[in-house]
């Protein structure tokens, strides 16, 4: 009896247990059933003929599922299976596969969708049926097409811009690309320049600053560049860093001024022949001197030859040493006129402004000393150099005087007496911050307000005809541009008179602009 009632005891235990796990795989199944009706993605499952034997809620919504029985029917309309189907790989290895397609929804519209699918086997591990689960990627799509577009569209501009654009890696200084506008200027192809290094470029031995310059500054100007078959091109060069296709990189736009140059070049050579012909009086003034002495000496040589006197050897010594340093003096003369008429080859250099002032005024003095005006100089000793070419700065400087002495002239013109106390010109050179400032100021007429902004213009002249070209300052602002310098009218002077104010920077920042490393650059 207590055997019989032990074992019904353990029956009706089983029994329990048997009912709760009975009750749990049911919830289970409820919860898997509810999981499966609500994943926002359509998911169905397929037999090995591609029937669909089961599908969610979200496939009811998305596919027409009256059209017939089999996927590819539902899915695209067609009446037999597709060529590559994710479903059938799955049947084949019992793997997990993913595709890309675009499938028509009920309402009629094409969807792109990303397509995964897992095997079902049974108990003996076989492979009864596949599921296929599908999400919406058409807005993912549509992005990635878009940005496809743009990117295209940016590809097309970028290749049509008429400068030629390059994309360098900022480290090795490498072409990575670069747009069709390089064949125009440099002769190569596109792909003949890729992966060479745009230092190959440049002209000069030296490149290290170019180097540098490429992470440091944001323009690099009028540097010579060789192209295919070594012709040379003078650009100016813009300097961008920016991310390209995910990568850090240097965005680098040339610009041809060849044309440009050789056109202010013929136009400066011309202001400076121009130049050279209102300074010729004085020229063959200064010449005048040096010959005056040498004909007094030889004059004394010969009489003293006819006569048959002895010439004393401390005069000897002393009249050749005379002739010998006019000589001298004179051959200064003839070969500053010849280097101030030659044509700049328009490269920057470093160059003190001081010399070049001093130089300026070694073949113009005797013009201001024929006209008693005198010459006040106020310079700061050791300034720093500047990026420019002293040829073409000399002229700037020259132009100013002219206009300087021009200006006295006419005001002394107008002026009953003919007193030549405070006809002055003061050149003046300080270093404020990181600039060089050049002053050059007269007691001239000074600038009437009228005319201030008009007299940087090219053509533009106060002056009688034959007298002025209207060249001088224009010719002077476009020169000092290109050093990266600035002129302007400076303070009145007291008591009347004109004031130009020049500012150039100086080497190290021409070298590195504000953003640059700490580098010593000075030296190089
Ligand atoms: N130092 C100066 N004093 C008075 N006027 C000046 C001075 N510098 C320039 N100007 C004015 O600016 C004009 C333009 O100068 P510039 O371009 O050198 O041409 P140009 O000397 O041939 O007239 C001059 O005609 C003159 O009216
Ligand atoms: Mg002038």
């Amino acid at each position: 009896m207590s055997v019989n009632l032990y074992m019904l005891f353990v029956f009706l235990g089983i029994g329990v247990l048997v009912f709760i796990l009975i009750l749990k795989l049911i919830r289970q199944r409820r919860e898997y059933r509810i999981l499966f009706e609500s994943v926002p993605c359509t998911i169905s499952i397929q037999n090995k003929d591609f029937e669909i034997i089961q599908y969610n809620r979200e496939f009811a919504d998305t596919f027409d599922i009256t059209q017939g029985r089999y996927c590819y029917t539902v899915y695209k309309g067609r009446r037999e299976k597709c060529i590559v189907c994710p479903v059938s790989r799955t049947f084949k290895d019992g793997k997990s596969h993913y595709s890309e397609e675009e499938r028509t929804n009920k309402d009629g519209t094409k969807k792109f969708w990303i397509v995964k699918t897992a095997p079902i086997r049974n108990a003996k591990g076989e492979i009864t049926a596949a599921i296929e689960m599908c999400l919406d990627a058409t807005h993912r799509k549509e992005l990635e097409e878009e940005l496809t577009r743009s990117e295209k569209k940016y590809y097309a501009i970028f290749n049509n811009i008429p400068n030629p654009v390059f994309v360098l890696d900022p480290d090795s200084h490498r072409i990575l690309d670069c747009n069709r506008s390089v064949e125009a200027v440099y002769g190569y192809g596109q792909a003949e320049v890729i992966s060479r290094s745009f230092l190959d470029f440049f002209v000069d031995e030296d490149k290290s600053h170019y180097e540098f310059n490429l992470n440091n500054a944001n323009e690099i100007n009028q540097v010579k560049h060789a192209g295919k078959n070594g012709t040379i091109r003078f650009v100016n060069i813009r300097i961008s860093p920016t991310e390209f296709l995910g990568q850090h990189v240097l965005l680098v736009t040339v610009s041809d001024i060849t044309k440009r140059l050789e056109a202010e070049q013929q136009l400066s050579q011309a202001s400076k022949l121009a130049t050279l012909g209102e300074m010729a009086t004085g020229v063959a003034h200064e010449l005048n001197q040096p010959l005056t002495v040498i004909k007094m000496a030889s004059t004394y040589f010969m009489k003293k030859v006819s006569q048959n006197e002895p010439i004393p050897t401390e005069i000897l010594n002393n009249m050749s040493e005379k002739i010998n340093n006019n000589i001298d003096r004179a051959n200064r003369i003839i070969n500053h006129m010849r280097d101030f008429a030659r044509k700049s080859d328009m490269r920057l250099e470093k160059v003190q402004v001081n010399e070049v002032l001093e130089k300026a005024l070694e073949i113009f003095s005797q013009q201001l000393k024929l006209r008693q005006i005198a010459v006040v100089w106020e310079l700061q000793k050791n300034l720093p150099v500047i990026m420019a070419d002293a040829g073409r700065l000399e002229q700037v400087f020259i132009n100013l005087l002219i206009n300087a002495r021009d200006g006295i002239e006419r005001r002394w013109a107008k002026k009953e007496a003919a007193d030549s106390d405070g006809k002055r010109i003061t050149l003046k050179t300080a270093l404020k911050g990181k600039k060089v400032i050049v002053e050059v100021s007269d007691t001239g007429t000074g600038i009437p307000t009228g005319i201030q902004n008009k007299i940087f213009e090219p053509f533009f002249t106060t002056k009688d005809v034959g007298k002025g070209t209207g060249l001088g300052l224009s010719i002077s602002y476009g020169i000092i541009k290109d050093f990266q310098g600035d002129i302007r009218l400076g303070e009145t002077p007291p008591g009347g008179g004109a004031c130009f104010h020049l500012e150039f920077p100086i080497h190290q920042l021409t070298q590195a602009t504000d953003y640059g490393k700490k580098q010593n650059i000075a030296g190089r």
